[in-house]
């Protein structure tokens, strides 16, 4: 009986991916994982080398994977009939020491080997993610066995290195990587996705702040990353992002504009503005405002974030537009900016436009195409990505 929770929106809908584990300790995350590619639509099988085996049951990962378990090469021939499809993705994870060794070696005696030595030559996608203490993994041998990988087009996921130890990433960046993987990307593209609520200081400890909560720039990222895009993400996001996605936060309105600045000396391929910035400020008070008696305070506009944008880049902008109407005015209002596709969000959806409850975009380009996209934000990202890959091709 099958007792999976799938997603409203299922990226991995579809696709067939082999979970080869070998012997780390990190074998006891890979019931979770294979759940969490599970509830993203995959349909998920597993192989075990023995010493993977020895921690972690194969009867749990025959649980978590809804099939039976490969621990071995028998009649069957596992090693092959595993992967039938060359859309099907063998993600090597944990990937030992020893199995990274053997894998770019061209040695083939566990099933994990073994079906790497197929899939490489089958032309499948194939991820592996080594998990080990640091003095293994930044050691020669293995750093010089990562790039032959690499050089064989096999995707290695960095490890998070920590405590000593090159740990096994979030799941959210195997997740990532494994659409990508699987979907028809783009290719020496890059993006920054500017996201979340900005501030500005009344004093040194107030502020004048805004509700956006970042969630749409956090799936923004993950579906362009997913799309095949290099991701910068400049702003606050909810929650971790994954490991490939570079985060630089930012709160106050002048660091907004001071990081932009910074960032853009590089050149993008598409920006895009998922942020509420404040409009305004009021001129900030050096020392702590007197709370026992009223005050006033004057706001000033603060200029346009998009506007500074636009002056250093030259590649696709896109922003957003949070409305309530038909903003038939819109590339009016962006005048200064001239944005190539503008996506406007409708704040009064059900539960409002905060969080990550429903949403309503519409895609709008200058020569009045309309895209309506998505009922959540992660379906809704996916279908902006889409947009502006076929426009950076
Ligand atoms: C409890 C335990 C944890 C281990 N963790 C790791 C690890 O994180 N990374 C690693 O490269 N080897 C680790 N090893 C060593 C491997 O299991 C050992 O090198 C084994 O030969 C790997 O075989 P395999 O690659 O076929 O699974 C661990 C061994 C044990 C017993």
């Amino acid at each position: 009986m099958d007792d999976i929770d799938l997603k409203d929106f299922l990226p991995l809908k579809g696709r067939k991916i082999v979970v080869a584990s070998s012997g780390s300790v990190s074998v006891y995350r890979m019931p979770d994982l294979v759940r969490d590619l599970r509830r993203e639509g995959a349909d998920v099988w597993v192989a075990m080398s023995q010493g993977a085996s020895r921690l972690v049951s194969p009867e749990l990962m025959k649980w978590a994977s809804g099939h039976n378990v490969a621990v071995e090469i028998t009649g069957d021939i596992e090693h092959i009939s595993l992967i039938e499809d060359r859309e099907d993705v063998l993600l090597i994870v944990p990937a030992t020491y020893n199995t990274i060794g053997k894998m770019s070696s061209g040695i083939a005696d566990s099933i994990v080997t073994a079906l790497f030595s197929h899939a490489l030559g089958n032309g499948n996608r194939i991820i592996a993610v080594p998990v080990m203490h640091l003095s293994m993994y930044s050691n020669p041998i293995m750093q010089r066995n990562l790039q032959m990988l690499r050089e064989m087009g096999v995707r290695i996921i960095d490890p998070i290195e920590a405590q000593g130890k090159a740990k096994i990433p979030l799941s959210a960046t195997i997740v990532d990587e494994a659409v990508r993987a699987s979907a028809s990307a783009v290719s020496g593209r890059n993006a920054l996705v500017i996201t979340g609520k900005g501030h500005a200081e009344i004093d040194p400890v107030r502020l004048i702040t805004n509700r956006s909560s970042g969630e749409t720039g956090y799936w923004l990222a993950r579906a362009l990353y997913r799309k095949g895009f290099s991701v910068t993400v400049l702003g606050s996001v909810p929650r971790e992002l994954p490991g490939q996605i570079k985060h630089i936060p930012a709160g106050d309105v002048g660091e907004f504009f001071d990081k932009a600045r910074s960032l853009l000396r590089e050149s993008y391929s598409v920006v895009t503005l998922p942020a509420a910035i404040p409009d305004f400020a009021p001129e900030r008070s050096t020392g702590k405002i007197d709370s026992t008696s009223s005050f006033e305070m004057k706001l000033n506009p603060v200029p346009k974030l998009v506007d500074e944008i636009r002056k250093h880049h030259k590649g696709l902008l896109v922003p957003f537009r949070l409305t309530s109407e038909s903003a038939d005015d819109t590339f009016r209002h962006f005048k200064t900016s001239r944005p190539d596709a503008v996506v406007l969000n409708y704040y009064d959806t059900e539960g409002g436009p905060f969080g990550d409850g429903k949403c309503r975009f519409i895609f709008l380009t200058p020569d009045g195409k309309k895209t309506i996209i998505g009922i959540n934000k992660e379906e809704a990202c996916t279908s902006i990505a889409k947009e502006i890959a076929e426009m950076v091709k």
